[in-house]
């Protein structure tokens, strides 16, 4: 199945899992979904399911349930990130966000929910308790304080405060490149790969989520609002890689991991390390 047919099939499963909750609340329901079903480019699912794919096909089913709480739990950090006391975006997913269609309330509620909706569908998915086990630990793990909440932290308190290259590296590995990392092990412990393989693909995914940022850092800088659906030239008062490098310098540290990649893809077997070469070329292509 190729990249994109993955996507369609995760973005068929959404659609019929999104929750109806009952209550009387006028729009509960409909925020709960809203920055989930405007879109986003999958990239996380996108890897936990191509890692399944490509190893165990017949598991995919199963491995869409915890994909789709790997996509809430992402969302969920979008929706904080804009918030006013954080990135203060009215715009997300070429969409208005929470706090701006609703409220603030909302968009911490929402957030809220959509974080531990995560782990109720990843504890009712359709695979081994001590499979499952395993998944708890490393989504909390990496989008928790061990990754993705510590790295916003360090994020946000450090706007306007001076980083070095090396302390910058370690904010966009924690806040952004383990949830990525986390992404492709989820489909290897869904597996049952070998630890080695497990680590090799983990390793993998720091490079590639760190290169996610770089990148993420560059659009901030080159493209408009439109084209990336979200408002950029906002980084102004962040450690971003462009402020610190420069745009060329930035550029330069993309291809320099790009480089990194292709060595740690040779310690994949061939299905795999082919299949992430192609993800890599699709999403990171000058
Ligand atoms: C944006 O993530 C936040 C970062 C970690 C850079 P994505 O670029 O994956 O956002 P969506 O899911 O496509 O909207
Ligand atoms: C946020 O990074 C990464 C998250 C963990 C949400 P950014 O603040 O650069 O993400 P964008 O540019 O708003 O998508
Ligand atoms: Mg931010
Ligand atoms: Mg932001
Ligand atoms: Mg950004």
């Amino acid at each position: 199945m190729s990249s994109k047919a993955l996507v369609e099939k995760f973005e068929r499963f959404l659609k019929t899992k999104l929750p109806v909750v009952e209550s009387f609340h006028p729009h509960f329901n409909h925020a709960f979904g809203e920055m989930l079903d405007v879109g986003g480019k999958r990239f996380r699912p996108l890897l936990l399911l191509s890692v399944v794919e490509s190893t165990s096909p017949l598991l995919i089913e199963n491995a869409l349930h915890v994909a789709l709480g790997l996509e809430m739990m992402h969302t969920y950090s979008l929706i904080h990130d804009d918030l006013p006391c954080m990135d203060n975006a009215p715009l997300r997913r070429g969409h208005p966000t929470l706090h701006v269609s609703y409220d603030e309330t909302t968009a911490v509620l929402i957030g809220d929910a959509l974080n531990t909706h995560a782990f109720y569908l990843l504890s009712k998915a359709p695979l081994s308790a001590e499979i499952k086990i395993k998944l708890v630990s490393i989504l909390s793990g990496d989008a928790g304080i061990y990754g993705m909440v510590l790295g916003q932290a360090i994020d946000c308190f450090f706007e306007d405060k001076h980083l070095t290259i090396d302390e910058l590296t370690f904010l966009h590995l924690h806040k952004t490149a383990k949830l990525i990392a986390a992404s492709l092990l989820m489909g290897a412990v869904i597996c049952e790969l070998a630890p080695e393989t497990q680590e090799a693909l983990y390793q993998f995914g720091l490079k590639l989520g760190l290169l996610f940022q770089v990148q993420d850092d560059i659009i901030d800088a080159t493209l408009s609002s439109e084209e990336a659906g979200k408002p950029t030239q906002n980084d102004g008062h962040k450690n971003s890689f462009v402020n610190l490098l420069g745009l060329e310098g930035a550029r330069e540290a993309k291809q320099k991991l790009l480089g990194e990649l292709d060595t740690e893809l040779e310690k994949l077997d061939a299905a795999l390390s082919h299949r992430l070469k192609s993800i890599v070329n699709d999403y990171f292509k000058v």
